[in-house]
């Protein structure tokens, strides 16, 4: 059998050796079996140039060993240590102002500077050639979520660099970026700069390469270290912990496929039902990442999370069920950011596995809890980084997710300040499951045929390929739901000429004359009685139907959401923002038309219940997020007191229960 990972960062360098012995000691009473070490901790490892000091981690780590925790060993080069900066300040990162930072924080350095590449592989060397065989390795966590992101000369090479492998002839990049507006034009290679602070609106061509440059920069600054790693150290598995979503710096399809396997942090930004929505979000994202198969939750919050100002306390049992709903979505590792809570430092108030008040506490209580919770489950989990067949939770339903659309909703210059990609991906997931159903992420040019239905938010740019591949699973019978603004740049970033959305207008059988953009707090009435907001839109039909029609404003009597029956499937098109119950109407409908059933017919509305294969067969997994108890159907024997369920048992409020399926 093998364990799911269950522990977190631990960082021994930051306390006294007694402490090191009270770690294990809490740690094996708690059922920890992984110390992810290491994590920012270059200044402790190689305090000058070239010189390292590896006794004290060579002592923690034999600790762990001989108390039988294994280890996940990070690189540290997200922090350069105070001599690097005072040694190499060209590989200092610069703001889009024009600012040199310095080292002070975290995350100080240029991706694009030599001297950082440098320093990082060789630190990147020292750590796998001294520990890369070590029985207590588990495998590498390589940097720390990348997603620096730097302005300066260096940059501006690479860059160029980039833009000439790409595009070929400057007549082309002046093509793309349409430089003839605003006097932009390129006579030279010189001239071309990243798109730093300037007078007014950015150049939206210009922007949209460079995000593309910089997430290709830090992948190659990744596979720097995937190269020493695998060479030094074949056995172990290779993953980076990244950050979801907040910010994006890199594609993660990109680094998913660098990888052995997908590791997330996720931080939940609410309370109760609402945070467990986000979890499960967060959980379906590294779960599409990894193409399905099993992934690790590298950092999570006990009780209070970072978020700005006003730190989020979670409510009790809220770790513990956080946990379960990531184990449910495919997770062999359940790991905390961090072990014990320092007495100083920027995240002293962050939560962690032993409080500043120590274990005894509520919150390591349940820590021991969830090690119990964890350890019954030992037949979830497959080897770390193995080639389980995925994928581990089926479903029919996939979300567009791309890189490029997130970014490309960024540009300048847009309609509307809310055609944000995160917010309408978000949404859409988290209509699905308050209907109690789970969905995959998928990048349209993928394998589309895995699913029956496709739901497209705020993809405002498509390539080539993507069009004709949402167009083909339509055609092939599949069911596919379109948001306005969806498709109405190609990948270089030009509106495609003859109707908005219209790289997907021949797959919804629309063309889209006009754009309007609503007011603040306006809305439009619909014929069904409810209201649209934010967005309308003058759209004719082209061979589709108006299911909705518009009942006033600009577009009054026009065609709001419209379905086209193409080849043997349908395309239905939404032109304005639905409210939350017409939305999940339309989402139900739309599941019925494409014949998906519920794994579960009472999920929904904060009952959560996921079928997830594990390593040694099925497991159903129930929780109830809500206030209230509710009534749920399963069978199997329960995973931890071997008690049978078969058929409609009560769920208390926020209970959960995990059976094998039979
Ligand atoms: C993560 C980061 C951790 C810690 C945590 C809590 O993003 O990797 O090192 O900072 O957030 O804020």
């Amino acid at each position: 059998m093998t364990a799911i990972l269950f522990g977190g960062d631990y960082n021994p360098e930051q306390w006294p050796e007694d402490v090191w012995h009270e770690d294990v000691r809490l740690m094996r009473d708690a059922g920890v079996n992984t110390a992810t070490v290491g994590v920012f901790s270059w200044s402790s490892i190689e305090p000058t140039e070239g010189r390292f000091t590896f006794d004290w981690l060579d002592r923690a780590i034999t600790l762990l060993h001989e108390n039988g925790i294994g280890i996940i060993l990070a690189t540290p080069t997200a922090s350069p240590p105070p001599w690097f900066s005072i040694a190499h300040p060209e590989a200092l990162p610069t703001t889009a102002e024009g600012v040199r930072l310095i080292h002070g924080s975290r995350d100080t350095y240029n991706p694009a500077a030599p001297a950082y590449r440098a320093a990082a592989a060789r630190i990147t060397e020292e750590l796998a050639a001294r520990y890369g065989a070590h029985p207590a390795l588990r495998g590498w966590h390589l940097h720390n979520e990348y997603g620096t992101v730097s302005f300066g000369a260096e940059v501006d090479a690479r860059f160029r660099d980039w833009l000439e492998r790409k595009y070929g002839s400057l007549g082309a990049l002046n093509r793309a970026w349409h430089t003839t507006f605003w006097s932009q034009g390129y006579a030279s290679w010189e001239q071309v700069v990243a798109p730093q602070a300037t007078q007014y609106l950015r150049n939206p061509g210009q922007l949209l390469d460079f995000k593309r440059f910089s997430a290709a920069l830090l992948l190659e600054c990744y596979q720097d270290q995937i190269d020493i790693v695998r060479r030094l150290s074949p056995d172990a598995p290779v993953t980076t912990n990244f950050m979801l979503p907040s910010w994006l710096h890199y594609d993660p399809w990109a680094f998913a496929s660098a990888s052995d396997l997908v590791a997330v942090d996720h931080y939940v930004d609410a309370r109760g039902v609402e945070g467990a929505a986000h979890a499960a979000f967060g959980a379906d994202l590294a779960r599409s990442f990894g193409g399905g198969r099993p992934w690790l939750l590298m950092e999570q919050a006990m009780n209070l999370t970072m978020r700005g100002g006003r730190l989020l306390a979670k409510e009790p049992g809220a770790g513990m069920r956080t946990s379960l709903q990531h184990v449910a979505r495919g997770a062999d590792g359940i790991l905390f950011f961090q072990w014990r809570t320092a007495p100083a430092g920027a995240e002293a108030f962050h939560s962690t596995m032993v409080p500043h008040v120590g274990p005894d506490s509520r919150v390591f209580r349940e820590v021991r809890e969830l090690g119990q919770l964890l350890g019954a489950l030992d037949g979830v989990a497959s080897p770390l980084g193995s080639s389980t067949p995925a994928p581990v939770v089926t479903t029919r339903v996939a979300i567009a997710w791309s890189a490029d659309a997130w970014w490309a909703a960024d540009s300048p210059g847009l309609p509307a300040p809310d055609l944000d990609f995160l917010p309408a991906v978000r949404r859409v997931h988290r209509a699905l499951w308050m209907l109690g159903r789970t969905a995959d992420f998928v990048r349209l040019d993928d394998d589309l045929d895995r699913y029956d239905l496709v739901l497209v938010p705020s993809h405002c740019i498509a390539s080539d390929a993507e069009a004709a591949a949402l167009d083909g699973f339509v055609r092939g019978g599949g069911h596919a739901i379109v948001w306005y603004f969806s498709g109405t740049f190609d990948d270089e970033l030009h509106v495609e000429l003859g109707g908005y959305t219209g790289r997907f207008a021949e797959t919804l059988g629309i063309r889209v004359e006009e754009l309007h953009p609503l007011e603040d707090g306006e809305s439009v009435a619909l014929d069904t009685g409810t209201n649209g907001a934010r967005w309308a839109e003058t759209v004719r039909l082209r061979g589709a139907e108006a299911t909705v029609r518009y009942a006033d404003g600009p577009t009054c009597g026009e065609p709001a959401i419209t379905v086209h029956r193409h080849g043997d499937g349908t395309a239905r098109y939404v032109s304005t923002c639905l409210p939350d119950d017409a939305l999940a109407a339309l989402l139900e409908a739309s599941l019925a038309e494409a014949g998906i059933e519920p794994d579960a017919p009472e999920a929904g509305d904060g009952l959560e219940v996921v079928r997830r294969s594990g390593a040694d067969g099925t497991y159903v997994v129930a929780i109830n997020h809500g206030a209230t108890a509710r009534t749920v159907t399963l069978h199997g024997v329960d995973a931890f007191d071997g008690s049978r369920v078969a058929g409609p048992i009560e769920l208390a409020a926020r209970a959960f229960r995990v059976l094998r399926a039979q």
